[in-house]
């Protein structure tokens, strides 16, 4: 191979590492075509929501999907008795409707369907860290459907999604709102917020945490586990939480230094073999390979360094207000922001870097990477959904989302609402709950101008201090939402700078 390595990308070059990995494990290369039939994900909504499959018409008129995953496509052509032992190297394409986008991702990974033993299960998550090991610093975080499925016992069952959402991103003040207190005893729940946010795998307090026989189970494996593989750079992570469709067993998740999203997820799936009608067993994990040397192209042409904390706050009264707590707790030096129009500060002593931009974007900023940590309101973040850690709310800024107009505003019922708001995505969602067909206007900025000038009824906006309603003759006619400024971390490098990053929440926490 050496001869070609010039001109193979680094992806391309790691892609055929890991395959020479996985096939001296004697897993079989699978090819698979790019094309399904879309009955395929109607029915198993678990691989990819209806929105995000890129559908067309056949030549038979039947609609077709192109392939937004693997392990269905493969699932699909193993027989009830059949063991397969396969590796691919594929595409799958997805509607990012988020960003109005198509896009093409490259998956590598393993699927090993059968019936596993212990020995099989540690050989693939041996083969995850091994992978890891080849794509560069890493870490891996496992935790076990058992210990999710107690979890999410003590909460309210009616909120499952909101709570696992609130479990991902680690938001033990959104998990409070739904937490069913005769379920978790006061010291129980604060076992729980310490191991969401623990250093160690600390499984003393977990076998105090988790009292169902299957849970104590799974501890038994995770520890046994660990110390098996006695790596400083596996750890169990409870923020592992996904729907009871999906996985049954062991579930794992591996990050890179430098890089925004996780690259590799995996776990034991028999739930979702059941689900398919077979009794067989069933674990693996894929490696998102474009993602990890994305950031390798992105970095190189980056002027700032690493070795600096990085922080994107709003620009205006927030950024000053969080100025001033990180002054307080000696964070950073004092005077670090100036009263200028830069955008880009340096504490040097502190190694921070703080970036001052739109605070809509502040929550973009973290989600790709670019700053660890971010502040920005509850608003934004339901709006646009961010893959963040949501890991403080600091209490200020708050702010409710209401439907305002004027005083007497009398709805016409034969046609449309006309609503204008630049929170579009909450605004469709509210009216959609209470069947209220609307016609959406999306405006930037200035938004009680619309109902004034006859462009929209009413409008869907934020209100704080309720001046600029008051001073144009508006009224909040039914609060949707309530805010507050929240501290966000990207997901990887939370998982990297930990210990820096705990400490910068704590010492934020003290002064609220
Ligand atoms: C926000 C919001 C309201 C105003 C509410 O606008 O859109 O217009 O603040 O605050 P109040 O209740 O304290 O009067 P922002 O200042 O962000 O400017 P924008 O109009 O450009 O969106």
């Amino acid at each position: 191979m050496e001869e070609y390595v010039d001109f193979l990308s680094m992806e391309e070059q790691k892609s055929i590492q890991l395959k020479a990995l996985f096939s001296r494990h004697h897993f079989q290369n699978y090819r698979l075509s790019a094309f399904e039939s879309y009955d395929l994900y109607a029915k198993s909504r678990e691989f990819a929501t209806p929105q995000s499959v890129i559908t067309f018409v056949g030549a038979k008129g039947q609609v077709m999907a192109l392939k937004p995953d693997i392990t269905l496509s493969i699932i699909k052509n193993t027989g009830n008795t059949e063991e397969k032992k396969v590796f691919y190297d594929e595409d799958v394409y997805r509607h990012d409707f988020h960003n109005e986008e198509y896009v093409r991702i490259h998956q590598l990974g393993i699927e090993h369907i059968g019936r596993l033993t212990h020995t099989d299960e540690r050989e693939i998550l041996e083969l995850a860290l091994e992978s890891l090991n080849i794509l560069g610093t890493n870490r891996l975080h496992l935790s076990h459907q058992a210990l999710v499925n107690e979890l999410l016992s003590w909460f309210d069952e009616e909120k499952r999604a909101v709570v696992i959402q609130a479990l991902n991103q680690k938001s033990v003040h959104e998990l409070e709102n739904y937490r069913c207190v005769d379920q978790l005893s006061d010291k129980r729940w604060q076992l729980l917020k310490d191991l969401l946010f623990a250093t160690t795998a600390d499984f003393d307090k977990m076998h105090q945490l988790f009292q169902t026989t299957a849970s104590q189970k799974a501890l038994v494996k995770l520890q046994e586990y660990l110390s098996y593989f006695d790596l400083h750079n596996c750890f169990v992570d409870l923020s592992i939480a996904s729907s009871e469709t999906y996985y049954s067993g062991l579930m794992f998740t591996g990050y890179l230094k430098d890089v925004a999203k996780p690259v590799l997820l995996g776990g034991r799936y028999d739930q979702l073999l059941k689900n398919q009608g077979m009794n067989q067993s069933g674990m693996g994990f894929a490696i998102y390979l474009d993602k990890a040397f994305l950031s390798e192209r992105q970095t190189a042409s980056l002027p700032i360094e690493n070795e600096y904390l990085k922080i994107a706050l709003p620009k205006g009264r927030m950024a000053q207000k969080v100025i001033e707590i990180f002054e307080k707790s000696d964070l950073c030096a004092k005077d670090t922001l100036k009263d200028n129009r830069q955008l880009i500060f340096t504490d040097e002593e502190h190694k921070l870097q703080f970036y001052l931009v739109k605070p809509s974007d502040v929550a973009i900023y973290v989600e790709h990477g670019v700053a660890d940590i971010g502040v920005v309101g509850k608003d934004v973040l339901m709006e646009s959904q961010p893959d963040v850690l949501e890991l403080l709310d600091l209490n200020f800024g708050k702010c409710v989302l209401a439907i305002a107009g004027f005083k007497d505003f009398q709805q016409d019922f034969n046609r449309p609402l006309k609503v204008a708001t630049k929170y579009a995505n909450q605004t469709r969602d509210y009216f959609a709950s209470i069947g209220q067909a609307v016609e959406l206007i999306s405006l930037h900025g200035s938004i009680e101008v619309a109902p004034l000038l006859g462009l929209s009824d009413v409008i869907v906006d934020i209100v704080e201090t309720g001046r600029t309603l008051k001073e144009n003759h508006l009224e909040v006619l039914k609060v949707i939402a309530h805010s507050s400024a929240r501290l966000v971390t990207n997901q990887a490098a939370y998982r990297f700078k930990q210990a820096q990053m705990n400490e910068i929440i704590k010492k934020v926490a003290q002064q609220l």
